[in-house]
């Protein structure tokens, strides 16, 4: 069984979250998604509109994914693909070259990002009282 393994923050899950769940699960047989935790988000300056509990209970309601961990710190992706004997190592494009280094114990996998929507654009939409539809 070929297990992958990707991770985000997935707050006000969007279709490119979608997108690279269902991509990532095409590359093997069983998908693990490490959900950021709020504090590991406060550490890199991120404030999230979900709490972490409900942000993994919304990707493991997702049918492409079959487990869904806490992600608290950077180092956890490599105990993790140890931990869980993981094929393959999938991020977005945005992260292109910064995880080179994991490919000494899996495949690494760049997928790329659906474009024109990120979650901080969805905030922004928001902020300024605008709709992507009515833009
Ligand atoms: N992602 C994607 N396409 C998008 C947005 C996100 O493929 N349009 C991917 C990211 O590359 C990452 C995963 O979804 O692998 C989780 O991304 P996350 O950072 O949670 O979502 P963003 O919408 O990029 O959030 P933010 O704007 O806060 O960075």
């Amino acid at each position: 069984m070929k297990k992958v393994i990707t991770y985000g923050t997935f707050d006000l899950f969007h279709i490119g979250h979608l997108n690279i769940l269902k991509r990532a699960k095409e590359l093997g047989d069983y998908l693990i998604v490490g959900v950021s935790s709020d504090d590991f988000n406060l550490e890199k300056g991120k404030v999230c509109m979900i709490p972490d509990y409900e942000r993994m209970e919304i990707v493991s309601a997702i049918k492409y994914v079959d487990e869904v961990i806490l992600e608290t710190s950077w180092d956890q992706k490599k105990e993790d693909i140890l931990r869980y004997q993981i094929d393959t190592f999938v991020m977005g494009d945005d992260w292109e070259g910064k995880f080179d280094e994991l490919k000494e114990y899996c495949d690494v996998v760049y997928l790329p990002r659906t474009e024109g929507i990120s979650t901080t654009d969805i905030k922004d939409q928001i902020q300024k009282g605008k709709t992507k539809t009515l833009k």
